[in-house]
């Protein structure tokens, strides 16, 4: 099953009127093949990196059925392959070309083959360069700042039978009136905001999504009301850097846009991310504890421990303003799931900085945390930084990191045994598909067995009762108590 609407109300010139005739003209020459074949052409779109991606990834799915596509099950039955990529890290960008690889033998084999690349990786001048003349059977690459032109550029591909690239440096507008396929029946993706105006010295993405940019809060509230309507029971708002929306605005602030959310009728949970330490305020803090619908989450990505790193890093807190975070929102939300990102290893990190690390990691016993070895990536300034850490020094600092991490998850998770949850049932667990899994307001991952009688009984979306009968490592596993 899958959710279609469109993605803010707003039909506006920019998505509607500068694809209309691109979109039937793709559409017109799928039907005629499906009238002499009897076959409908198939398309593929394989998605790296983070939320972000994922959600555009949505967008094109839902141009691609307006374009007459049906959905292909891998590379090897598409008529078109489309790679929304990532380049945070060189692993992210390691898969891609790995995978271009493996797609230009589908292409030997189906001379008719499209292959398109869109996403970060394309915002960067010396790997759109690669792509032109290694990667020769690339019919299409687009960047993040023209997504919304998809249909118009394949259309140019189709009609040219020529390889198409067209990136834009940067994005100044925010295009309303996009559709998007939810694939997810349960949770939702909604942007409140594009781009990051942060230029922490690590990261790549400043240079690949452009300068912050919020969607007007009544555009946000129209579509969480529509995607409320359509029985989505978890919104999770996106930006890089959630704490400054609305500051291209006027009047305005993240608290308020939560405020607002936790208005709409029947709405049920929202979460967010990303937050920045650095401007992440009390009254937000003071809206989530005060908004029955924001979940008690909050990701608060650390960095690292030392005050020396982070200055090098460009972050603009320190370590003591980070604790005094979690203190406070500890204090209004006792129950509250504090999870973090936390790089190791990035240039000029000493063994004091990275045991400064530990001791945050120790000190706020993080519910999880996403941590990462540091990449070096292109056109940042880290990369050129002359005191690199040894490659074997990061891994040895990530495994010793991990050891004092992963103790602290699995003793926070034991506290849990004999006490009852509520739970937001998401699919099957994993683990076993007869199971449920869902989730905490806290965000703690919870499985558990249907209850005697249920068997049959679909428990997707719904709210459950679940008695925890046995923590686990990273996460917990429970009997449901029917209400
Ligand atoms: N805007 C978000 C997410 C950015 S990317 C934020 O600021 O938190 C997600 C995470 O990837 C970052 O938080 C950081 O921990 C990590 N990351 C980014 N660039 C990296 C690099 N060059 N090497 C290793 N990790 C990196
Ligand atoms: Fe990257 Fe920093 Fe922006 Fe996050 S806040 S996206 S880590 S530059
Ligand atoms: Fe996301 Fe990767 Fe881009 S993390 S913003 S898809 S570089």
């Amino acid at each position: 099953m899958s959710q279609r609407q469109a993605v803010g109300i707003e039909v506006q010139e920019t998505y509607q009127s500068r694809n209309d005739a691109p979109i039937a003209a793709v559409k017109a020459w799928n039907d005629r093949w499906y009238e002499e074949s009897g076959k409908r052409r198939r398309a593929h779109i394989a998605t790296y990196g983070c939320q972000m991606n994922e959600h555009d990834s949505e967008k094109l799915d839902a141009m691609l059925l307006d374009m007459g596509y049906e959905v292909a099950d891998g590379f090897d039955d598409a008529d078109l392959i489309l790679f929304n990529t990532c380049c945070v890290r060189e692993n992210a960008e390691l898969k891609v070309y790995g995978n271009l690889g493996r797609v230009k033998k589908c292409k030997e084999l189906n001379p008719e083959l499209l292959v398109a690349v869109c996403g970060c990786m394309m915002q960067q001048e010396h790997i759109v360069e690669e792509i032109r003349r290694k990667y020769r059977f690339v019919d299409l690459v687009f960047g993040t700042h023209n997504l919304h032109n998809f249909p118009t550029l394949l259309e140019r591909v189709i009609d040219t039978r020529e390889r198409v690239f067209e990136v834009l440096k940067d994005g100044s507008e925010v295009v309303e009136g996009l559709p998007a396929v939810r694939r997810k029946e349960v949770k939702a993706y909604t942007n409140i905001m594009y781009g990051c105006n942060n230029f922490c010295t690590y990261c790549i993405v400043p240079y690949t999504r452009g300068r912050e940019r919020s969607r007007r809060p009544e555009d946000i509230v129209e579509e969480i009301r529509g995607l409320v309507e359509s029985g989505t029971k978890e919104i999770m708002l996106l930006g890089q850097n959630v704490n400054s929306y609305g500051k291209d605005l006027t009047d305005t602030s993240f608290a308020d846009l939560l405020r607002r959310i936790d208005k709409i009728p029947g709405i049920g949970r929202v979460r967010f991310m990303t937050s920045h330490p650095k401007d992440i305020s009390r009254d937000l803090i003071d809206a989530m504890a005060e908004c029955p619908s924001i979940c008690d989450h909050l990701h608060l990505p650390l960095q690292s421990g030392s005050d020396r790193v982070l200055k090098a890093m460009n972050r603009h807190y320190q370590v003591s303003d980070y604790l005094e975070t979690v203190r406070y929102a500890r204090s209004k939300m006792p129950e509250i799931g504090i999870t973090a990102d936390i790089i190791v290893g990035f240039p000029g990190e000493t063994e004091d900085d990275f045991e400064a690390t530990l001791d945050v990691i120790r000190e706020v016993e993080y519910d999880s945390a996403y941590t990462y070895i540091y990449s070096k990536r292109t056109g940042t300034p880290a990369a050129t930084f002359a005191n690199q850490v040894e490659e074997s020094e990061k891994s040895a600092r990530m495994t010793r990191l991990l050891a004092v991490l992963n103790p602290i998850v699995t003793r926070k998770l034991a506290t849990y045994l004999d006490r009852t949850v509520d739970v937001l049932v998401e699919g099957r667990a994993k683990s076993n598909p007869n199971n449920w899994m869902g989730r905490t307001s806290n965000n703690l991952t919870v499985t558990f067995a249907p209850p005697a009688g249920t068997e049959g009984q679909d428990l997707m979306g719904h709210f459950v009762s679940v008695h925890i009968t046995r923590p686990k490592n990273f996460s917990l596993e429970g009997e449901a108590i029917l209400r």
